[in-house]
């Protein structure tokens, strides 16, 4: 068997968490791969809705095997608040949830050096989570890294030596910090982990796909965010693309099945960076309210505009997407007329592809196309659609070249249309 990929092709809360949850019966076993809890992974079903940050999304189907992979970081003190609350809710994780032991620990201090990172950078600021995602994966590149396997083996020095390490960088930016309370939770969360088995996860997912066994990586973020491909230097620390599940799950690249890479009927960002197709007006205002964006984990704003069919093109690309997933098609209900961004002028002249670096200068070239007037939220299979919904598929499906197999029509696992 070969692992099937979903994962975002715009700036990340495409809807992964939701479609991961609807696609987890037909698999085995649901594995993130890369980011942490920089991640807010939205599920709604029974009328209950869950944010899911490092546990993967496949975890309320059944009793499916989840994992959190190598290439992931894990934050110990925001991973037992996570799993606590849905042993609350009545789910105990502990049987269906492995972690990888070559997954690099979030420290408390990484959460302190992002803070201090961010603030020397003031006005050209990353707009980061906060979470310590950039200074940890710094860490594991320049090899200083603390990994959940070595909770095992000699943890009380290596973690000495790294917070060492972190209060001499602090100390340089002159950064006030109160680390005993932070430590105290942090620890708390040690013993949390403990209580889950710490796997070579390579090796299973390995075995799993020898024995026939399905797998589905649940990718973070989006390829906008990515740290080779996307708006550099606004992105994440991490490779959100495809190439990203074979590196941080230990799965070759010709085991890789599907790709179905995700995207909103419009376009959302959060935090700094260029965003060229974004709106500033009302129509922005409105797709905000209607699509109630903002963000599951930090409640921030999210920036809205209309969907951009450049970036699109260079994720589906890069990624090697066999299936689109089209989400929020509801949002657009209302609307006259929809836009799409279709090439950028760039100083006087159009391009088609995406360029080196979008800034100030990329100016949106618009196709407008006639809404669809229609509640998409009750719409439950594809005859349903309306004329000009389906004029809209099309168009994507003509430009992107890639089938849109599923439509959602709304935030419940029930929302959802699989098309044929
Ligand atoms: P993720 O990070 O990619 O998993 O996405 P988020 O959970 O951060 O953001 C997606 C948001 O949109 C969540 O609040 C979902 O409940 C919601 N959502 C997902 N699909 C739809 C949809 O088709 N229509 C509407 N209106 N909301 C949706
Ligand atoms: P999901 O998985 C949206 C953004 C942050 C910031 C940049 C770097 O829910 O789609 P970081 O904390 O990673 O160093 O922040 O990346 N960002 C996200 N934006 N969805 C996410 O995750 C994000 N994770 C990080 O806002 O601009
Ligand atoms: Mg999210």
């Amino acid at each position: 068997m070969k692992v099937d990929v979903l994962l975002g092709l715009q700036w990340g809360d495409e809807g992964k968490g939701k479609v991961v949850d609807v696609l987890t019966p037909r698999y085995d076993v649901v594995s993130r791969f890369q980011g942490g809890p920089n991640a807010g992974h939205t599920l709604e079903f029974n009328g209950q809705k869950y944010v899911l940050r490092s546990i993967p999304s496949g975890i309320f189907q059944g009793d499916k095997v989840n994992i959190i992979g190598n290439g992931v970081v894990l934050d110990p003190a925001l991973f037992k608040v996570e799993v606590e609350a849905l042993e609350a809710s009545g789910h105990d994780l502990t049987k269906r949830l492995y972690i990888s032991k070559k997954a690099h620990l979030i420290l408390p201090t990484h959460r302190l050096l992002d803070a201090a990172y961010e603030s020397a950078k003031g006005d050209s600021k990353i707009g980061t989570t906060g979470k310590g995602i950039g200074p940890t994966y710094t860490d594991k590149i320049s090899r200083n890294g603390v990994r959940v396997g070595d909770i095992l083996h000699n943890f009380d020095t290596k973690y000495a030596q790294a917070i060492a390490k972190h209060k001499a960088i602090l100390a340089q930016y002159n950064f006030q910090y109160d680390l005993a309370s932070i430590e105290k939770e942090w620890f708390a969360g040690i013993e949390k982990l403990k209580q889950f088995t710490f796997i070579d996860s390579e090796h299973t997912i390995n075995k799993y796909l020898a024995d026939g066994k399905s797998v589905l990586a649940e990718g973070a973020q989006g390829t906008m965010l990515d740290i080779d491909f996307g708006s550099y230097p606004f992105v994440t620390s991490s490779n959100t693309i495809c190439a990203g599940a074979c590196t941080g799950l230990g799965v070759a690249p010709r085991n890789i099945g599907d790709v179905f890479g995700i995207f909103k009927a419009y376009c959302t960002r959060v935090g700094s960076g260029p965003f060229p197709t974004e709106l500033f007006d009302n129509t922005g205002d409105t797709l905000r309210e209607l699509g109630y964006e903002f963000g599951s984990v930090t409640g921030r704003p999210r920036r809205c505009g209309w969907i951009d069919l450049v970036a699109l093109k260079y994720a589906i690309m890069i990624n090697g997407v066999t299936k689109l997933i089209m989400m929020k098609s509801d949002v657009m209900d209302a609307f006259e007329t929809i836009k799409a961004c279709v090439a950028y002028k760039i100083n006087g002249n159009t391009v088609n592809e995406f360029p080196f670096e979008i800034n100030e200068n990329t100016e949106p070239v618009y196709v407008e196309l006639p809404g669809w007037k229609t509640n998409m939220t009750k719409v439950q299979k594809e005859s349903e659609f309306p004329q000009a919904f389906k004029n809209y598929l099309s168009f994507l499906e003509k430009e992107l070249n890639v089938p849109i197999y599923i439509v959602s029509v709304g935030p419940d696992r029930d929302q959802t249309i699989l098309r044929k």
